[in-house]
């Protein structure tokens, strides 16, 4: 079946907001297979919030350690394992390279409203802080769509439930 027949980490990517977390791991939960979220791993390492890391560091600074960690899961962690990445993780060139060559990748994508609808949920996008979040959730989609686009497989996330985005993904790994 599908979860012995994949022999590698699924990994998705897409805008903050699209769902790539609640969706991963319900991925991982019908696969059988542990969920890891490179936010919280970054955050475990770092010791420190996301905010505080931009606070303090600066975007450059956490983009390099989101590589170290996403190179770190992809090197060392199980191959059987459901990824979700930061927004921007896609964006940059070596940390991109290497969850292509290293997982099956899957575009989450939706719309710039049920993206604005989903990030204000929270206040934890230091990118969304400074300006209005639906301006720069739209530019940000534009931006990063040549990026998003590499990934082979690509699965669009109504807004409500994720039922059926769980299982497009499904189907698009299969
Ligand atoms: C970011 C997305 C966030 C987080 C950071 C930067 C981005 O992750 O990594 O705030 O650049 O799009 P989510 O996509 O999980 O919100």
């Amino acid at each position: 079946e599908l979860a012995r027949r994949i022999d590698r980490p699924v990994v998705l990517v897409g805008m903050m907001g699209v769902g790539k977390s609640s969706v991963g791991r319900r991925v991982a939960g019908l696969l059988g297979w542990p969920f890891v979220d490179a936010d919280d791993e970054i955050e475990r390492s770092a010791r420190m919030t996301i905010p505080e890391i931009f606070a303090a560091y600066g975007e450059d600074y956490f983009r390099d350690g989101e590589r170290r960690v996403i190179t770190r899961l992809l090197t060392e962690g199980a191959k059987h394992t459901v990824i979700a990445t930061g927004g921007g993780a896609f964006c940059n060139a070596a940390t991109r390279d290497l969850i292509l060559s290293r997982a099956i990748t899957v575009w989450l994508d939706s719309d710039v409203d049920t993206l604005v609808e989903r990030t204000a949920r929270t206040d934890k996008r230091p990118l969304l802080r400074d300006g209005n979040p639906r301006e720069i959730l739209h530019r940000l989609r534009e931006d990063r769509r040549p990026h998003y686009s590499l990934a082979p497989i690509h699965v669009i996330s109504a807004s409500g439930p994720h039922t059926q985005t769980v299982h497009r993904v499904l189907e698009g790994i299969a």
